[in-house]
């Protein structure tokens, strides 16, 4: 009892605060269209001031106008990347991916196995798909809308765009089945030799976490954040009513089922915004970052 002395206080007080700040998981994130690291100064500070010591990591990768490049080259170099500071993520690691970063995250996950990734945080991105006209894609077609978008993407060379990768015309399924080669993969709407193992990965997160919102502005249907998307007459079918979730060919169905996926739905924030809003952070994504 009597060698318990103040001495041996300041040493104890820094096991525990050593200890505390190895408690939260490291935070990746992935960037979207037309941004990269530099956007993400906000972000991290959140995390860093609610959660303190958490290492955040933002590969600079396919920066700015580079983000259009085709997707499959991307996940193959963010993998490269993420796949090595994931293993050494012993306990475990989050994935927070914003906007076309979500599609590249979704893909990941699928591609790589047995990864350790405990919340796969989606930020408003185009996970069932986009249609509908925007800036962004004024800004890479800007004679065209979206009726006649098909035609350039739904084509070998349009496949070299990153944005007719997750482009999901309602009006030309068949051609969206056919020669987009990233998202109806990825979705499972057309199967094939890697359909069931890219499942086995992508069920193995913890925790999925999609955030959107009707004022967005971009995501087209914004309810394409959290996996619903239009039908031929251009409703919206919700996530649980889709083909995909009832067939549960990617494990969606299987996640819901188990409890883990968590939809958050955010009212007036656009779509550059919701990295940067404190009140987003707090309600929809610091709770998943332990
Ligand atoms: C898919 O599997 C079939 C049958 O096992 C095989 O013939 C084919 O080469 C595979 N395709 C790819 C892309 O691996
Ligand atoms: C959308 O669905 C509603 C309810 O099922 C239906 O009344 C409406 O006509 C549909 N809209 C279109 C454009 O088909
Ligand atoms: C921030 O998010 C809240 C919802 O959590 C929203 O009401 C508000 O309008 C947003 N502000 C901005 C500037 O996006």
């Amino acid at each position: 009892m009597a060698h318990f002395t103040v001495r041996s206080l300041p040493f104890v007080l820094l096991l525990c605060s050593s200890r505390s700040s190895e408690a939260y998981r490291p935070v990746f994130i992935v960037h979207g269209l037309f941004d990269g690291p530099k956007q993400f100064k906000t972000l991290t500070n959140f995390i860093q001031k609610v959660h303190p010591g958490t290492q955040v990591t933002i590969p600079d990768l396919y920066p700015d106008v580079l983000s259009v490049w085709p997707l499959w080259t991307q996940v193959k170099v963010f993998r490269s990347k993420l796949e090595p500071l994931l293993k050494q993520a012993e306990e475990g690691a989050h994935l927070l991916c914003f906007s076309q970063g979500g599609v590249i995250c979704r893909a990941l996950l699928s591609v790589m196995p047995s990864h350790n990734v405990h919340s796969f945080i989606s930020l408003s991105a185009p996970l069932a798909g986009q249609y509908g006209d925007t800036d962004y894609l004024k800004k890479i077609f800007p004679k065209y809308l979206k009726k006649r978008i098909y035609k350039v993407c739904y084509s070998r060379l349009g496949q070299e765009l990153s944005i007719c990768q997750y482009w999901n015309d309602p009006h030309h399924r068949n051609k969206y089945l056919k020669y987009n080669n990233f998202l109806p993969r990825i979705n499972g709407e057309i199967q094939h030799n890697y359909t069931n193992v890219w499942r086995e990965n992508f069920m193995k997160i913890k925790k999925l976490v999609l955030v959107g919102g009707p004022d967005d502005g971009v995501i087209t249907p914004w309810q394409s954040s959290q996996f619903g998307f239009y039908n031929i007459n251009e409703n919206v079918s919700t996530m649980r009513n889709r083909e995909y979730y009832r067939s549960d060919v990617f494990g969606l169905k299987t996640l819901d089922t188990r409890g883990d996926v968590s939809v958050c739905v955010q009212s007036g924030v656009g779509h550059v915004h919701w990295h940067q809003n404190y009140s987003v952070f707090s309600s929809c994504i610091q709770q998943w970052l332990t």
